[in-house]
């Protein structure tokens, strides 16, 4: 068993309030000891117990590990002329899924999986060390299970999201596919996935099909979380709450009611700030939120319609800039809000027995992060206590 110890941390975010200061835990001139993949110590670096090997930060920030609790990397192909066109000024609309429905179809295994290592691998050098990802771009049994198989090799956070949009050969069938998935792909894809997730949305799946598909797929052992109120204030929250889904995102489009059902829930409200900012939407105001006592969490969205992103940093920044959270709440809605997000205790802090999971930021505080935008900060990424990014 060998031990490691980073010394001169200049700015050390635990996320525990109770080995530091704030909500964020933080300590200065601090050391944090790994042992066994998990955190060990954290304290003042003046009181920093022998390990078996020792490192100095020089004085920079470490922080958690981001954790992304919402991303699509189950697909093929690129929508980068829907992005111009919408730059020139058409509308997002839920209906573009479509074209990455029939890329996705036609991609081999092999293609998904490269797909699929080459986003994550983008993930992990922007800090993010635990991530969800969904599927959404096979819509027939065959490739929604052959997705979440291939998704299953590399996150245990695999999320069935066949209810997607109704793909075009169920075109005024809408029922007809909801059955479809809360049946025969309900069950050819329970062994890989974990959770259930619907869009309830203009375009997509109207409330009651959303509380049926989670329903569903809770008896069959999944957990619910939805996208909701990305495009239109519809029953969205009051299903996510009705269910205790882990979390509703996106979250753009909130009545005082929606505000107030997820401060008095369990239910995580997770931002997008990449979505907002690629599709040219008003952006969600996650303060309303904070201080109506909901828990925000942010995620990329990482997906090649509406968020194509894999950087965290730079949904911190979008999020302090647009959406109006401080530097601090950004930084653990990225970070302890993913996790909870994801109901997972294990990640999105360091305290003591935590997985050793951490970025070693090139500034000397966090707050860089939205202070320097675009800039990548990334010194170094720590997974389970192992150096995985930078030297
Ligand atoms: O989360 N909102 C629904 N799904 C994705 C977008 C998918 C797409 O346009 O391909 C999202 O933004
Ligand atoms: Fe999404």
């Amino acid at each position: 068993m060998s031990s490691v110890a980073i010394t001169r941390v200049g700015q050390l975010i635990t996320n525990d309030p109770a080995v530091g200061d704030g909500k964020l835990g933080i300590l200065t001139d601090a050391a944090i000891v790994l042992e066994d993949g998990l955190v060990a110590w954290v304290g003042p670096s003046r009181l920093v117990p022998n390990a078996d090997e020792s490192y100095s930060a020089d004085g920079r920030a470490l922080i958690p590990g981001f954790v992304d609790s919402h991303a699509h990397l189950m697909f093929a192909g690129d929508r980068s002329a829907e992005f111009a066109a919408r730059m020139a000024g058409e509308t997002y609309a839920a209906g573009g899924i479509r074209t990455t429905v029939s890329a996705t179809r036609g991609a081999t295994d092999k293609q998904l999986l490269d797909n699929l290592n080459r986003l994550s691998g983008e993930m992990l050098a922007s800090g993010i060390t635990t991530f969800e990802t969904k599927s959404g771009y096979g819509l027939t049994v065959e490739t929604e299970a052959r997705c979440l198989e291939i998704a299953s090799i590399v996150t245990p956070e695999v999320t069935y999201l066949g209810a997607h949009v109704v793909p075009a050969e169920f075109a005024g069938r809408a029922d007809d596919y909801v059955e479809l998935v809360c049946n025969e792909m309900l069950t050819a894809v329970s062994p890989f996935a974990k959770w259930i997730d619907v869009f309830c949305d203009r375009g997509a799946f109207d409330a009651d099909q959303a509380l049926q598909i989670l329903r569903t797929g809770e008896a069959a052992g999944l957990l619910p979380r939805i996208h909701a109120n990305q495009l239109e204030a519809g029953g969205g929250i009051e299903v996510a709450v009705a269910c205790d889904a882990a979390s509703a995102d996106h979250c753009t489009h909130l009545t005082e009611r929606d505000v107030e059902l997820l401060a008095g829930s369990n239910t995580v409200a997770t931002l997008l700030p990449g979505a907002e900012f690629s599709t040219r939407s008003p952006y969600p105001d996650a303060r309303r939120l904070i201080d109506a006592g909901a828990t925000v969490a942010l995620a990329t969205d990482c997906n090649p319609g509406s968020s194509y992103t894999t950087s965290m940093p730079f949904c911190i920044a979008v999020a302090v800039r647009e959406m109006h959270l401080t530097p601090e709440q950004a930084l653990w809605s990225a970070t302890a809000g993913g996790a909870k997000a994801l109901r997972r205790t294990d990640v999105g802090h360091l305290g003591i027995g935590a997985r050793a999971d951490f970025s070693i930021l090139n500034a000397e505080s966090h707050t860089h992060l939205s202070y320097r935008p675009g800039v990548n900060l990334i010194h170094q990424v720590w997974q389970s206590g192992q150096l995985v990014v930078g030297q």
